[in-house]
Protein backbone atom coordinates (compact mmCIF):
# COMPACT_ATOMS: atom_id res chain seq x y z
CA UNK A 1 0.00 0.00 0.00
CA UNK A 2 2.88 2.54 0.55
CA UNK A 3 3.21 2.92 -2.86
CA UNK A 4 -0.47 3.33 -3.89
CA UNK A 5 -0.06 5.90 -1.33
CA UNK A 6 3.13 7.50 -2.30
CA UNK A 7 1.88 7.59 -5.89
CA UNK A 8 -1.42 9.16 -5.10
CA UNK A 9 0.52 11.42 -2.63
CA UNK A 10 2.63 12.19 -5.94
CA UNK A 11 -0.24 12.40 -8.50
CA UNK A 12 -2.00 14.88 -6.45
CA UNK A 13 1.37 16.87 -6.52
CA UNK A 14 1.22 16.81 -9.92
CA UNK A 15 -2.38 17.61 -10.36
CA UNK A 16 -3.02 14.45 -12.03
CA UNK A 17 -4.82 12.59 -9.40
CA UNK A 18 -8.65 12.11 -10.91
CA UNK A 19 -11.13 14.04 -8.34
CA UNK A 20 -14.83 12.88 -8.25
CA UNK A 21 -17.06 15.21 -6.05
CA UNK A 22 -20.69 13.81 -4.62
CA UNK A 23 -23.35 16.59 -4.23
CA UNK A 24 -23.68 18.91 -7.07
CA UNK A 25 -25.03 21.58 -4.68
CA UNK A 26 -24.17 25.02 -3.21
CA UNK A 27 -21.03 23.32 -1.34
CA UNK A 28 -20.37 20.82 -4.35
CA UNK A 29 -20.57 22.80 -7.52
CA UNK A 30 -17.95 25.82 -5.93
CA UNK A 31 -15.19 22.95 -5.31
CA UNK A 32 -15.70 21.38 -8.17
CA UNK A 33 -14.61 24.74 -10.15
CA UNK A 34 -11.45 25.48 -7.62
CA UNK A 35 -10.24 21.83 -8.65
CA UNK A 36 -10.84 22.30 -12.47
CA UNK A 37 -9.01 25.67 -12.22
CA UNK A 38 -6.30 24.33 -10.47
CA UNK A 39 -5.55 21.86 -13.45
CA UNK A 40 -7.15 18.52 -11.91
CA UNK A 41 -9.92 16.54 -13.73
CA UNK A 42 -12.96 16.54 -12.33
CA UNK A 43 -16.22 13.93 -12.14
CA UNK A 44 -19.12 15.26 -10.57
CA UNK A 45 -21.60 12.59 -9.47
CA UNK A 46 -25.03 13.76 -8.33
CA UNK A 47 -28.52 11.27 -8.14
CA UNK A 48 -30.60 14.87 -9.59
CA UNK A 49 -30.35 13.36 -12.98
CA UNK A 50 -31.84 17.31 -14.19
CA UNK A 51 -28.54 18.60 -12.26
CA UNK A 52 -26.74 16.15 -14.03
CA UNK A 53 -27.72 17.00 -17.74
CA UNK A 54 -27.70 20.70 -17.14
CA UNK A 55 -24.20 20.71 -16.14
CA UNK A 56 -22.98 18.38 -19.05
CA UNK A 57 -24.89 21.04 -21.19
CA UNK A 58 -23.53 23.91 -19.52
CA UNK A 59 -26.19 25.54 -17.91
CA UNK A 60 -25.52 26.06 -14.39
CA UNK A 61 -28.34 26.47 -11.38
CA UNK A 62 -25.62 28.36 -9.08
CA UNK A 63 -24.82 32.24 -9.19
CA UNK A 64 -21.40 32.12 -8.58
CA UNK A 65 -20.31 29.02 -11.21
CA UNK A 66 -21.35 29.94 -14.75
CA UNK A 67 -21.92 28.88 -17.54
CA UNK A 68 -18.41 30.30 -18.98
CA UNK A 69 -16.78 28.30 -16.17
CA UNK A 70 -18.63 25.16 -17.13
CA UNK A 71 -18.27 25.58 -21.10
CA UNK A 72 -14.45 25.99 -20.97
CA UNK A 73 -13.90 22.41 -18.90
CA UNK A 74 -16.61 20.74 -20.68
CA UNK A 75 -14.90 21.55 -24.02
CA UNK A 76 -11.47 20.53 -22.63
CA UNK A 77 -12.61 17.15 -21.59
CA UNK A 78 -11.76 18.10 -18.50
CA UNK A 79 -15.24 17.67 -16.62
CA UNK A 80 -18.35 15.90 -17.12
CA UNK A 81 -21.37 14.80 -14.12
CA UNK A 82 -22.91 11.31 -14.30
CA UNK A 83 -25.05 9.66 -12.04
CA UNK A 84 -23.50 6.06 -12.85
CA UNK A 85 -21.90 5.61 -9.65
CA UNK A 86 -19.69 2.86 -11.58
CA UNK A 87 -17.56 5.91 -12.61
CA UNK A 88 -16.88 6.44 -8.97
CA UNK A 89 -14.13 3.57 -9.35
CA UNK A 90 -12.10 5.47 -11.87
CA UNK A 91 -11.27 8.13 -9.14
CA UNK A 92 -8.49 8.65 -6.85
CA UNK A 93 -10.23 11.07 -4.25
CA UNK A 94 -13.68 11.00 -3.59
CA UNK A 95 -15.14 14.36 -1.88
CA UNK A 96 -18.87 13.84 -0.31
CA UNK A 97 -20.97 16.95 -0.34
CA UNK A 98 -24.14 15.67 0.29
CA UNK A 99 -27.05 17.48 2.47
CA UNK A 100 -27.64 16.59 6.29
CA UNK A 101 -30.63 18.14 7.43
CA UNK A 102 -32.72 17.63 10.41
CA UNK A 103 -35.69 15.17 10.54
CA UNK A 104 -39.13 16.21 11.37
CA UNK A 105 -38.14 15.31 14.99
CA UNK A 106 -35.22 17.20 14.95
CA UNK A 107 -32.35 14.95 14.93
CA UNK A 108 -29.67 14.02 12.45
CA UNK A 109 -30.97 12.36 9.10
CA UNK A 110 -27.56 11.02 8.25
CA UNK A 111 -29.18 8.82 5.51
CA UNK A 112 -27.71 10.93 2.80
CA UNK A 113 -24.59 10.49 3.64
CA UNK A 114 -24.75 6.72 4.65
CA UNK A 115 -26.33 6.08 0.72
CA UNK A 116 -23.62 7.73 -0.63
CA UNK A 117 -20.96 5.63 1.62
CA UNK A 118 -22.90 2.74 0.59
CA UNK A 119 -22.24 3.48 -3.13
CA UNK A 120 -18.55 4.56 -2.77
CA UNK A 121 -18.11 0.97 -0.76
CA UNK A 122 -19.93 -0.70 -3.87
CA UNK A 123 -17.52 0.83 -6.30
CA UNK A 124 -14.38 1.20 -4.22
CA UNK A 125 -11.09 0.04 -5.53
CA UNK A 126 -7.78 0.47 -3.68
CA UNK A 127 -5.98 3.33 -3.02
CA UNK A 128 -8.35 5.77 -3.62
CA UNK A 129 -9.06 8.99 -0.64
CA UNK A 130 -12.30 9.41 0.14
CA UNK A 131 -13.24 12.75 2.01
CA UNK A 132 -16.14 13.71 4.19
CA UNK A 133 -17.08 17.54 3.76
CA UNK A 134 -20.49 17.59 5.19
CA UNK A 135 -21.46 19.24 8.05
CA UNK A 136 -22.36 16.72 10.85
CA UNK A 137 -21.61 15.54 14.45
CA UNK A 138 -18.22 14.22 15.49
CA UNK A 139 -17.91 10.42 14.91
CA UNK A 140 -19.82 9.93 11.84
CA UNK A 141 -17.11 9.45 9.71
CA UNK A 142 -15.09 7.11 12.27
CA UNK A 143 -18.49 5.19 14.07
CA UNK A 144 -20.87 5.47 10.42
CA UNK A 145 -18.93 5.88 7.20
CA UNK A 146 -15.98 3.49 8.38
CA UNK A 147 -17.38 -0.04 8.98
CA UNK A 148 -19.76 0.45 5.68
CA UNK A 149 -16.24 1.51 3.55
CA UNK A 150 -14.29 -1.76 5.81
CA UNK A 151 -17.07 -4.29 5.15
CA UNK A 152 -15.95 -5.38 1.71
CA UNK A 153 -12.55 -5.78 3.29
CA UNK A 154 -10.39 -3.16 2.43
CA UNK A 155 -8.78 -1.54 5.19
CA UNK A 156 -8.16 2.08 6.11
CA UNK A 157 -4.79 3.34 5.93
CA UNK A 158 -3.48 0.38 4.11
CA UNK A 159 -5.87 -0.01 1.07
CA UNK A 160 -7.73 2.99 1.33
CA UNK A 161 -7.52 6.75 3.06
CA UNK A 162 -10.35 7.62 4.65
CA UNK A 163 -10.48 11.86 6.14
CA UNK A 164 -12.72 14.27 7.21
CA UNK A 165 -12.66 17.78 5.99
CA UNK A 166 -15.53 20.86 6.36
CA UNK A 167 -16.57 22.88 4.08
CA UNK A 168 -16.58 26.44 5.19
CA UNK A 169 -18.35 27.78 2.06
CA UNK A 170 -19.90 31.44 2.19
CA UNK A 171 -22.51 31.72 -0.31
CA UNK A 172 -22.43 35.15 -1.88
CA UNK A 173 -19.28 36.44 -0.48
CA UNK A 174 -17.21 37.94 -2.91
CA UNK A 175 -13.79 37.88 -0.46
CA UNK A 176 -13.78 34.92 0.84
CA UNK A 177 -14.66 32.74 -2.38
CA UNK A 178 -13.64 28.93 -1.50
CA UNK A 179 -10.12 28.80 -2.21
CA UNK A 180 -9.26 31.65 -0.04
CA UNK A 181 -10.66 29.68 2.84
CA UNK A 182 -8.41 27.76 4.99
CA UNK A 183 -9.45 23.87 5.37
CA UNK A 184 -9.35 22.22 8.55
CA UNK A 185 -8.41 18.32 8.10
CA UNK A 186 -8.40 14.87 10.21
CA UNK A 187 -7.29 11.39 8.67
CA UNK A 188 -8.40 8.02 10.49
CA UNK A 189 -4.77 7.34 10.38
CA UNK A 190 -1.80 9.69 9.96
CA UNK A 191 -1.52 8.58 6.18
CA UNK A 192 -4.91 9.25 5.64
CA UNK A 193 -4.20 12.73 7.20
CA UNK A 194 -1.07 13.26 5.07
CA UNK A 195 -2.30 12.51 2.39
CA UNK A 196 -5.92 14.78 2.75
CA UNK A 197 -3.72 17.70 3.85
CA UNK A 198 -1.55 17.59 0.51
CA UNK A 199 -4.60 17.31 -1.65
CA UNK A 200 -6.15 20.33 -0.23
CA UNK A 201 -3.00 22.36 -0.11
CA UNK A 202 -3.17 22.35 -3.32
CA UNK A 203 -6.19 24.12 -3.67
CA UNK A 204 -7.09 26.02 -0.18
CA UNK A 205 -4.17 29.17 1.24
CA UNK A 206 -4.12 26.76 4.10
CA UNK A 207 -4.69 23.52 5.47
CA UNK A 208 -4.82 23.08 9.55
CA UNK A 209 -4.72 19.37 10.19
CA UNK A 210 -6.22 18.13 13.85
CA UNK A 211 -5.84 15.10 15.10
CA UNK A 212 -8.64 13.43 14.56
CA UNK A 213 -11.69 13.56 12.11
CA UNK A 214 -13.88 13.62 15.64
CA UNK A 215 -11.63 17.12 16.13
CA UNK A 216 -12.78 18.48 12.58
CA UNK A 217 -16.25 17.12 12.76
CA UNK A 218 -16.72 19.47 16.53
CA UNK A 219 -14.22 22.13 14.69
CA UNK A 220 -17.31 23.06 11.93
CA UNK A 221 -19.92 22.49 14.55
CA UNK A 222 -18.02 24.70 17.25
CA UNK A 223 -18.24 27.49 14.35
CA UNK A 224 -21.90 27.24 13.53
CA UNK A 225 -23.16 27.20 17.08
CA UNK A 226 -21.10 30.37 17.84
CA UNK A 227 -22.92 32.01 15.14
CA UNK A 228 -26.18 30.65 16.00
CA UNK A 229 -25.83 31.61 19.95
CA UNK A 230 -24.54 35.17 19.27
CA UNK A 231 -27.19 36.07 16.57
CA UNK A 232 -29.81 35.08 19.68
CA UNK A 233 -28.14 37.17 22.14
CA UNK A 234 -27.91 40.47 19.55
CA UNK A 235 -31.67 39.71 18.54
CA UNK A 236 -32.82 39.25 22.43
CA UNK A 237 -30.93 42.68 23.43
CA UNK A 238 -33.09 44.08 20.11
CA UNK A 239 -35.86 43.10 22.07
CA UNK A 240 -35.22 44.27 25.32
CA UNK A 241 -33.13 47.68 23.89
CA UNK A 242 -36.33 48.85 21.83
CA UNK A 243 -38.59 47.99 24.74
CA UNK A 244 -36.45 50.51 26.59
CA UNK A 245 -36.34 52.95 23.66
CA UNK A 246 -32.81 52.26 22.75
CA UNK A 247 -31.78 51.51 18.91
CA UNK A 248 -29.76 47.76 18.98
CA UNK A 249 -27.69 49.36 15.74
CA UNK A 250 -26.65 52.19 17.53
CA UNK A 251 -25.70 50.19 20.09
CA UNK A 252 -23.70 47.60 18.24
CA UNK A 253 -22.10 50.67 16.18
CA UNK A 254 -20.66 51.78 19.47
CA UNK A 255 -19.86 48.62 20.61
CA UNK A 256 -17.60 47.64 17.34
CA UNK A 257 -15.60 50.56 18.13
CA UNK A 258 -13.72 48.08 20.79
CA UNK A 259 -10.30 46.71 19.17
CA UNK A 260 -10.61 43.60 21.30
CA UNK A 261 -12.88 40.64 22.88
CA UNK A 262 -16.20 42.24 20.63
CA UNK A 263 -17.55 40.59 17.84
CA UNK A 264 -20.18 42.37 15.87
CA UNK A 265 -23.19 40.27 14.90
CA UNK A 266 -26.46 42.05 13.52
CA UNK A 267 -30.22 40.76 14.56
CA UNK A 268 -32.50 40.27 11.66
CA UNK A 269 -36.32 38.37 11.37
CA UNK A 270 -34.47 35.15 12.65
CA UNK A 271 -32.13 32.88 11.30
CA UNK A 272 -32.03 30.98 8.07
CA UNK A 273 -30.45 28.63 5.42
CA UNK A 274 -28.79 25.23 5.31
CA UNK A 275 -26.69 25.27 8.07
CA UNK A 276 -27.05 27.60 10.84
CA UNK A 277 -30.71 26.86 11.95
CA UNK A 278 -29.60 23.27 11.58
CA UNK A 279 -26.24 22.16 12.78
CA UNK A 280 -26.21 22.69 15.90
CA UNK A 281 -29.07 20.01 16.82
CA UNK A 282 -26.45 17.80 15.36
CA UNK A 283 -24.90 18.40 18.73
CA UNK A 284 -27.74 18.25 20.71
CA UNK A 285 -28.37 15.07 19.41
CA UNK A 286 -25.20 13.45 20.21
CA UNK A 287 -24.22 15.20 23.43
CA UNK A 288 -27.52 12.71 24.67
CA UNK A 289 -24.79 10.10 24.60
CA UNK A 290 -22.69 11.56 27.05
CA UNK A 291 -25.61 12.81 29.11
CA UNK A 292 -25.32 16.59 29.24
CA UNK A 293 -27.96 18.74 27.70
CA UNK A 294 -27.21 21.57 25.11
CA UNK A 295 -28.48 24.34 26.81
CA UNK A 296 -26.87 26.78 24.69
CA UNK A 297 -27.98 25.61 21.63
CA UNK A 298 -31.07 24.86 22.42
CA UNK A 299 -32.07 27.87 23.91
CA UNK A 300 -30.30 30.05 20.85
CA UNK A 301 -32.94 27.76 18.73
CA UNK A 302 -35.66 29.14 20.38
CA UNK A 303 -34.91 32.47 20.46
CA UNK A 304 -34.14 32.76 16.71
CA UNK A 305 -36.93 30.76 15.63
CA UNK A 306 -39.66 33.24 17.45
CA UNK A 307 -37.80 36.26 15.77
CA UNK A 308 -40.69 36.25 12.57
CA UNK A 309 -43.42 36.29 15.36
CA UNK A 310 -41.48 39.74 16.46
CA UNK A 311 -41.79 41.16 13.07
CA UNK A 312 -45.89 40.35 12.66
CA UNK A 313 -46.32 42.12 15.87
CA UNK A 314 -44.20 45.09 14.93
CA UNK A 315 -46.41 45.22 12.11
CA UNK A 316 -49.26 45.10 13.99
CA UNK A 317 -48.37 48.12 15.83
CA UNK A 318 -47.05 50.35 12.86
CA UNK A 319 -50.44 49.14 11.01
CA UNK A 320 -52.62 50.34 13.98
CA UNK A 321 -51.14 53.91 14.31
CA UNK A 322 -52.37 54.46 10.83
CA UNK A 323 -55.83 52.72 11.55
CA UNK A 324 -55.34 49.43 9.93
CA UNK A 325 -55.67 45.98 11.37
CA UNK A 326 -53.56 43.07 9.48
CA UNK A 327 -56.60 41.37 8.59
CA UNK A 328 -57.35 43.43 5.72
CA UNK A 329 -53.40 44.70 4.83
CA UNK A 330 -51.78 44.06 1.77
CA UNK A 331 -48.21 43.20 2.69
CA UNK A 332 -45.21 43.44 0.41
CA UNK A 333 -42.19 41.37 1.73
CA UNK A 334 -39.03 42.74 0.15
CA UNK A 335 -36.40 39.66 -0.37
CA UNK A 336 -37.06 35.96 0.62
CA UNK A 337 -33.89 34.77 0.33
CA UNK A 338 -32.18 33.52 3.77
CA UNK A 339 -29.40 36.72 3.22
CA UNK A 340 -28.39 39.40 1.47
CA UNK A 341 -27.35 38.84 -2.46
CA UNK A 342 -28.61 35.05 -2.63
CA UNK A 343 -31.22 32.88 -3.86
CA UNK A 344 -31.74 30.44 -1.09
CA UNK A 345 -34.51 29.83 0.38
CA UNK A 346 -33.68 27.23 2.85
CA UNK A 347 -34.58 27.71 6.27
CA UNK A 348 -35.72 31.67 5.20
CA UNK A 349 -37.26 33.35 7.92
CA UNK A 350 -38.86 35.23 5.11
CA UNK A 351 -41.00 32.06 4.33
CA UNK A 352 -42.56 31.86 8.18
CA UNK A 353 -43.15 35.50 8.17
CA UNK A 354 -45.36 35.21 4.58
CA UNK A 355 -46.87 32.12 6.02
CA UNK A 356 -47.66 33.80 9.32
CA UNK A 357 -49.67 36.96 7.61
CA UNK A 358 -50.80 34.97 5.60
CA UNK A 359 -53.13 32.66 8.51
CA UNK A 360 -54.08 36.41 9.84
CA UNK A 361 -55.30 37.01 6.65
CA UNK A 362 -53.45 39.63 4.94
CA UNK A 363 -53.04 39.78 1.46
CA UNK A 364 -49.12 38.89 1.10
CA UNK A 365 -47.13 39.12 -2.33
CA UNK A 366 -43.59 39.46 -2.52
CA UNK A 367 -40.79 40.62 -4.41
CA UNK A 368 -36.98 39.68 -4.58
CA UNK A 369 -34.30 40.04 -7.74
CA UNK A 370 -32.69 36.58 -6.76
CA UNK A 371 -35.90 34.52 -6.52
CA UNK A 372 -38.54 34.82 -9.73
CA UNK A 373 -40.90 32.21 -8.08
CA UNK A 374 -41.23 31.34 -4.18
CA UNK A 375 -41.40 27.65 -4.03
CA UNK A 376 -42.02 27.37 -0.30
CA UNK A 377 -39.62 24.90 0.21
CA UNK A 378 -39.36 22.12 2.61
CA UNK A 379 -41.79 23.55 5.22
CA UNK A 380 -44.01 24.93 3.17
CA UNK A 381 -44.60 23.58 -0.34
CA UNK A 382 -48.22 25.06 -0.70
CA UNK A 383 -46.66 28.74 -1.00
CA UNK A 384 -46.26 28.96 -4.38
CA UNK A 385 -45.97 32.84 -5.49
CA UNK A 386 -44.20 35.14 -7.88
CA UNK A 387 -41.97 37.77 -7.52
CA UNK A 388 -44.06 41.19 -8.03
CA UNK A 389 -41.75 44.27 -9.73
CA UNK A 390 -41.41 46.89 -7.91
CA UNK A 391 -42.59 50.27 -8.86
CA UNK A 392 -43.75 53.20 -7.29
CA UNK A 393 -47.14 52.70 -8.35
CA UNK A 394 -46.88 48.91 -7.26
CA UNK A 395 -45.26 50.28 -3.55
CA UNK A 396 -48.34 52.41 -2.82
CA UNK A 397 -50.52 49.67 -3.15
CA UNK A 398 -49.31 48.13 0.14
CA UNK A 399 -50.18 48.91 3.64
CA UNK A 400 -46.64 47.75 5.17
CA UNK A 401 -43.56 46.54 3.29
CA UNK A 402 -41.37 44.03 5.34
CA UNK A 403 -38.13 44.31 5.20
CA UNK A 404 -36.85 40.89 5.31
CA UNK A 405 -33.55 40.93 3.24
CA UNK A 406 -31.48 43.69 2.43
CA UNK A 407 -29.96 42.79 -1.23
CA UNK A 408 -27.74 45.20 -2.11
CA UNK A 409 -29.83 46.18 -5.88
CA UNK A 410 -32.59 47.48 -3.62
CA UNK A 411 -32.78 51.36 -3.03
CA UNK A 412 -34.02 51.49 0.23
CA UNK A 413 -34.27 55.27 0.84
CA UNK A 414 -36.32 54.97 -2.53
CA UNK A 415 -38.32 52.47 -1.56
CA UNK A 416 -39.11 54.24 1.95
CA UNK A 417 -40.03 57.41 0.01
CA UNK A 418 -42.76 55.44 -1.70
CA UNK A 419 -44.03 53.38 1.41
CA UNK A 420 -46.70 53.88 3.52
CA UNK A 421 -44.92 52.12 6.25
CA UNK A 422 -41.70 49.93 6.52
CA UNK A 423 -40.85 47.41 8.39
CA UNK A 424 -37.34 47.31 8.41
CA UNK A 425 -35.92 43.98 9.80
CA UNK A 426 -31.85 44.77 8.93
CA UNK A 427 -31.49 48.46 9.41
CA UNK A 428 -31.37 49.15 5.95
CA UNK A 429 -33.11 52.34 5.79
CA UNK A 430 -30.27 54.85 7.20
CA UNK A 431 -32.21 58.08 7.07
CA UNK A 432 -34.57 58.60 10.00
CA UNK A 433 -38.57 58.85 9.02
CA UNK A 434 -41.53 58.68 10.55
CA UNK A 435 -42.66 55.51 8.08
CA UNK A 436 -40.37 53.15 9.02
CA UNK A 437 -40.56 51.00 12.24
CA UNK A 438 -37.65 48.89 13.37
CA UNK A 439 -38.40 45.44 13.98
N1 LIG B 1 -24.71 25.75 1.63
C1 LIG B 1 -23.80 26.19 2.45
O1 LIG B 1 -23.60 27.37 2.58
C2 LIG B 1 -22.92 25.22 3.26
C3 LIG B 1 -21.77 25.73 3.87
C4 LIG B 1 -20.95 24.87 4.58
C5 LIG B 1 -21.31 23.52 4.70
N2 LIG B 1 -22.46 23.04 4.12
C6 LIG B 1 -22.76 21.62 4.25
O2 LIG B 1 -22.46 20.98 3.03
C7 LIG B 1 -23.37 19.90 2.79
C8 LIG B 1 -24.05 20.07 1.45
O3 LIG B 1 -24.84 21.27 1.47
P1 LIG B 1 -25.33 21.98 0.15
O4 LIG B 1 -25.80 23.33 0.57
O5 LIG B 1 -24.33 21.90 -0.94
O6 LIG B 1 -26.59 21.05 -0.24
P2 LIG B 1 -27.38 21.02 -1.63
O7 LIG B 1 -28.75 20.51 -1.31
O8 LIG B 1 -27.24 22.33 -2.34
O9 LIG B 1 -26.61 19.93 -2.49
C9 LIG B 1 -26.54 18.59 -2.16
C10 LIG B 1 -26.55 17.76 -3.44
O10 LIG B 1 -26.40 16.39 -3.08
C11 LIG B 1 -27.21 15.62 -3.92
N3 LIG B 1 -27.44 14.32 -3.32
C12 LIG B 1 -28.32 13.97 -2.36
N4 LIG B 1 -28.21 12.66 -2.06
C13 LIG B 1 -27.23 12.17 -2.84
C14 LIG B 1 -26.64 10.89 -2.98
N5 LIG B 1 -27.05 9.84 -2.24
N6 LIG B 1 -25.66 10.74 -3.90
C15 LIG B 1 -25.26 11.80 -4.64
N7 LIG B 1 -25.76 13.03 -4.55
C16 LIG B 1 -26.72 13.22 -3.65
C17 LIG B 1 -28.45 16.46 -4.13
O11 LIG B 1 -29.14 16.06 -5.32
C18 LIG B 1 -27.84 17.86 -4.26
O12 LIG B 1 -27.51 18.16 -5.59
C19 LIG B 1 -24.31 19.90 4.00
O13 LIG B 1 -23.82 19.02 4.96
C20 LIG B 1 -24.20 21.31 4.52
O14 LIG B 1 -24.51 21.39 5.89
C21 LIG B 1 -23.26 23.87 3.38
Amino acid sequence: MEDIIGSLVDKIKKRQAYISVIGLGYVGLPLIKVFLNKGFRVLGFDVDQKKVESLNSGISYIRHVTAEDLKTFLERNKFHATTNAAELTEADVILICVPTPLDSHWNPDLSFVLNTTQVIANNMRRGQLIVLESTTYPGTTEEEMLPILESKGFKVGKDFLLAYSPERENPGDKEFTTSKIPKVVGGVTSRCLKTAKTLYDQIVVQTIPVSSPRAAEATKLLENIFRSVNIALVNELKIIFDRMDIDIWEVIEAASSKPFGFMRFSPGPGYGGHCIPVDPFYLSWKAKEVDYPTRFIELAGQINTQLPYYVIEKTIEGLSQQNKSLGNARVLILGVAYKKDVDDQRESPALKIINLLQKRNAKVDYNDPFVPRLMGYREYPEMKLKSVPLSVTQLKKYDAVIIATDHSDYDFEWIADNSRLIIDTRNAVKKKRKNVVKA
